[in-house]
This record gives structure tokens, sequence and C-alpha cells, in this order.
């Protein structure tokens, strides 16, 4: 726990919105990872500058946004980044409130306090800003029935059955340029009273051409862990730098969503069409030495090529997708957590090499 907790609550991740370059289609791909869209926004109801989805799996919404002309934030972001990571929305209880305190710790605001309303109730939204272009949207919605947003209409027949056994998201992980860490690590300190969980070396992160630096910084309860990662030395360019060269700013590199059953997950993704890294088979000959809890899951879990690691709290699973859009920059992760605190650092090396695997098949190395 810490001290500043009560000074800027976080109730948790409300919802991560994209800007994309087709909000429809951007929808229905990411059926493939369990999620129904459920609401939407677009010329039918009333809404002349751009379509929005809201897509929905348990407790986690995602929201695809794309522009109806060749102006404005979401066309300017595509035509620079492509698809990618415009919002992570954090619920609070009192969005103006929350506003205020970061603001007055130094935050840039991108949004003042503004109430949206209809016949399902309101919403309190207010915004500031974090690295790159991203946003933080803070949004405080304590008695609103709505299926989203106030302006947003259900989608008929829409029910959210549980999906693909995604439950909520674990952690959300920011590329920053080289030398920018740790002023993002003091950022989300001085502003959200963040602490620092952990971090990773480049000694430890790294292999022979790719390496990293990677600090996490946390609510002191787990709702809202948010790794920061910044490319380090190399023989070559590093997977961080190839994200910043195609992103052309800092931005969300991915996100790691939480299955109770990743086995079942990861098949039911697979077949759906998702594309996930593949580590090579020698992974699983020393893995069963190095996180012996899983020794009766191996079959399936080399199977579908997922990994293993431990530390001092227990063990996780878990396995990458391949980006989702044109440009390698976003991918996600699904992960299962037995006790483990960690985010995988002894897959790093394993799972780089299969990163470099493709960035080379790119052209990129
Ligand atoms: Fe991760």
């Amino acid at each position: 726990m810490n001290t500043e907790e009560d000074s800027f609550p976080i109730l948790g991740i409300d919802y991560i919105q994209f800007f994309v370059g087709n909000a429809k289609q951007a929808a229905h791909y990411y059926k493939c990872f369990g999620f129904t869209p459920i609401a939407w926004m677009g010329l039918e109801t009333g809404s002349r500058d751009s379509v929005s989805y809201c897509v929905q799996q348990n407790e986690v919404r995602f929201v695809f946004t794309g522009a109806l002309g060749p102006d404005g934030p979401m066309a300017e972001h595509v035509r620079l980044h492509g698809d990618g990571v415009h919002d992570v929305a954090l619920r609070v209880p009192d969005a103006e409130e929350a506003h205020r305190v970061a603001v007055d710790r130094g935050a840039t605001s991108v949004a003042e306090p503004e109430v949206f309303e209809d016949e399902y109730g309101k919403v309190v939204k207010a915004g500031i800003a974090t690295y790159g272009e991203t946003i933080h949207s803070l949004i405080s919605r304590p008695d609103y029935s709505g299926p989203f947003f106030p302006g947003f209409e259900p989608i008929e027949d829409a029910h959210d059955d549980g999906g693909l056994g995604i439950k909520h998201i674990d952690h959300v992980v920011g590329n920053v340029e080289l030398g920018k860490m740790n002023e993002w690590v003091a950022f989300y300190e001085r502003i959200m009273g963040f602490t620092e969980l952990r971090h990773f070396s480049d000694e430890e992160i790294s292999t022979e051409y790719s390496a990293l630096m990677s600090k996490v910084v946390w609510d002191g309860e787990g709702k809202i862990k948010l790794p920061i990662n910044e490319p380090a030395e190399g023989k070559n360019k590093s997977q961080i730098e190839e994200y910043l060269e195609y992103y052309k700013t800092p931005g969300v590199q991915h996100i790691a969503m939480a299955t109770e059953d990743i086995v079942a997950t990861v098949e039911s993704m697979r077949a759906a069409g998702i594309q996930f890294l593949r580590v090579p088979g020698t992974y699983y000959e020393d893995v069963k030495q190095r996180v012996p809890e899983i020794a009766d899951k191996l079959d399936a879990l080399q199977r579908n090529g997922i990994l293993a690691d431990n530390d001092e709290d227990g063990y996780l699973l878990q396995i990458f997708s391949k980006p989702v859009q044109d440009r390698p920059t976003v991918f996600f992760e699904v992960i299962e957590r037995h006790g483990a605190k960690g985010f995988g650092a002894g897959n790093f090396k394993a799972l780089f090499q299969a990163i470099e695997r493709d960035q080379a098949a790119r052209g990129n190395l």
C-alpha cells in the first residue's frame, strides 16, 4: 500500500481506446480474441466526424475509433502512427477531483472535466497526457447504466457471453525513447502516487542483438500495473527501436489480458486466426527444471507454444501475439498467474529471440 493512495484513488482501467483506420473492421477482428461488440456511435447515431465501436469481454473494454474524413485527431493519428492506443482510461471515484490533483502535481491537461449525459445517466470525463501522444482519460460513472458511454447506442442482440476466458487487464506496457524511462517512472510516482514494483536490467533482458530496460510502476494493489520500456545498447536494432521507428513516437507496446485457463483461451484464439509468437522446441527441454510446478501441463503448454516462469511468490504462464496491425507496433499477451507477481523475465531471452526472428523477416534487424 502507498500513502498517496487516498489522494489519487483509482478503481481500475475503464477502457482502452484505439484510433484505427477502420473501426468497423477492427471491432470485428477482436472477436477473434473473444470480444463482443456491445455499443457503437456513428452517422446513424448523430456522430458526424467519427465512428466508434465498444467491444467487451468480462471486465475488459476496448473502443475502436476511426475518422469519417481526412481531418482531425483520428485521421492524423492513423496517418502518422498507424492503428494504435490513444487512451488508457482510468476509472476514478471523482474525475473532476482526480484531474485537479493531477494537474496540481504537474500533469498536462488534455481535457477539462466535462459531464456527458443521456437517458442512462451521466459520466464525468477529464484527461491528462502521458508518454508520446497517449492520454489517460479520468472517468467517473457512479450511477451510469448505459451500455458504455453517453452517445453510444447498444448493439442489438449483443451480449457478452464470457468470450474466450479473458477476465481483466493484467498490465499495459509503454515503449519510450532511450533515456526517458526514469522520467516516466517519476511521472507516475509524482502524479498518481504509484511505486516501483521491480525493474529488469539490460543484462537480464538482452540477447545478442536486442536489449531493453524495463521498470514497472503500480498502484500498490495490482489493479494498475504499467511496465515502461526503453531501448538499451545492443549489437543491432532493438525491438523497442523498431517500434519507435514505425509508431513515430512513444506509445503502448502491449496489453496483457488475464485468463484462468490459458490453454483453452489460446487454443480458441488460435482457431479463430490469432497468430502467436513461437519459441523453439528446445525451450521446453529446460523449462521443467526452471518451473517444476508445470510438469503435469507440459504437453499442453508445448503444443500451444505457451511459456512459463516463476518467482518467489509462485508461477505464471504467458504467450505473446504477433503485432495486430500492419505496422510492427502493438501486440497482446495472454497471461495466467498462479501467485507470481513478475512479468516473465525468465522468458525474455527465448522470447526476444523469437521476436528477432520475425524482426529479421521484416528486414528490420
Ligand atoms: Fe507483458
